[in-house]
């Protein structure tokens, strides 16, 4: 068994390599004047199980492309079986026609990725069900939720309550907060189709002088995690963290969580930066 990692996953493909105790291929890759990508792997591979982990985020068309060739390349390098590990996948929100004439763009992304003769391919925390069922090869889905828990579990948060900001993310804030033993709760939230204006219903809970986190799938513009955390600090929360899986952290994300009072934002190596606080690697190992 031998891992590739992509582009866009070099730590997290080295970190799972390491788990399974197996080989990581050498990789070159570069981007030419004009954008373009290259990819190279000077190793034989006939007969090898590969697992190419290859997040998909920012710029994702060229992390598309780049898993592409990867994907392209290693069955002409001979690989026997190919399991592909996208840690985060690009257009998995548009996972259905919201409104009248839109393209299912992950759709497309899943029948491209099968069309490279994958064997299996392995999520994490997608943003729905719906997106498994757009493939038609074995997918297994893993979650980084229970892992985000043992963080902050670590943390000795005071008297922590668990916040979901919408109800789309209350399975995953019961994962949380089952991992720390505490409650929890979620907020509605309503977004426009048209603008992608989020807005957020006030509630009332019992989280006054406890350290609130509110957990979600993903972070792009800070608004959904901004919205929900305006109305912890407003019913007198101490500390509040935001966990999530794939902090994307477009334009100034960062800037708006923590004038919204967000005092610690916690995401994985799904998507790697300085706030990848927690590692996927042993969840996408124990089921590899
Ligand atoms: C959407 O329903 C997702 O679960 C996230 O809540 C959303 O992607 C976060 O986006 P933003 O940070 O731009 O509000």
């Amino acid at each position: 068994m031998i891992v590739v990692a992509g582009p866009a996953s070099p730590k997290l493909g080295r970190r799972i390599a390491s788990s399974l105790k197996c080989g990581l291929a050498p990789l070159e890759w570069k981007r030419f004047p004009d954008g373009e990508s290259y990819i190279r792997i000077p190793f034989e591979m006939k007969g090898e199980s590969v697992i190419v982990v290859q997040s998909t985020s920012l710029p994702q068309d060229k992390r598309l492309m780049e898993l592409f060739f990867i994907l392209d390349l290693i069955g002409e390098l001979g690989a026997r079986e190919v399991t592909v590990v996208i840690p985060y996948l690009a257009y998995m929100r548009q996972d259905k026609r919201f409104r009248d004439g839109e393209v299912v763009s992950v759709r497309v992304v899943s029948k491209l990725i099968e069309s490279f003769n994958v064997d299996k391919v392995v999520l994490v925390d997608v943003h729905s069900k719906l997106v498994l069922d757009y493939f038609n090869v074995d997918v297994v889905e893993v979650s980084a939720m229970p892992l985000i828990g043992s963080y902050l579990s670590s943390l000795n948060l005071s008297n922590p309550f668990v916040l979901a900001p919408d109800r789309k993310a209350l399975n995953l804030a019961k994962m949380v907060a089952d991992g720390i033993g505490c409650d929890y709760d979620f907020l509605e939230k309503r977004r426009d189709k048209i603008t992608g204006e989020v807005k957020t219903y006030f509630k009332e809970m019992d989280v006054r002088d406890r350290d609130v986190v509110i957990v979600d799938d993903i972070i792009s513009t800070g608004g959904t995690i901004a919205n929900a955390a305006e109305i912890a600090r407003n019913l007198g929360a101490r500390r509040i963290y935001a966990a999530c899986t794939h902090a994307l952290l477009v334009g100034d994300a960062l800037m708006r969580l923590s004038s919204a009072g967000v005092f610690e934002i916690i995401g994985t190596d799904t998507i790697e930066s300085n706030i990848s606080k927690v590692s996927v690697a042993p969840a996408i190992a124990s089921i590899l």
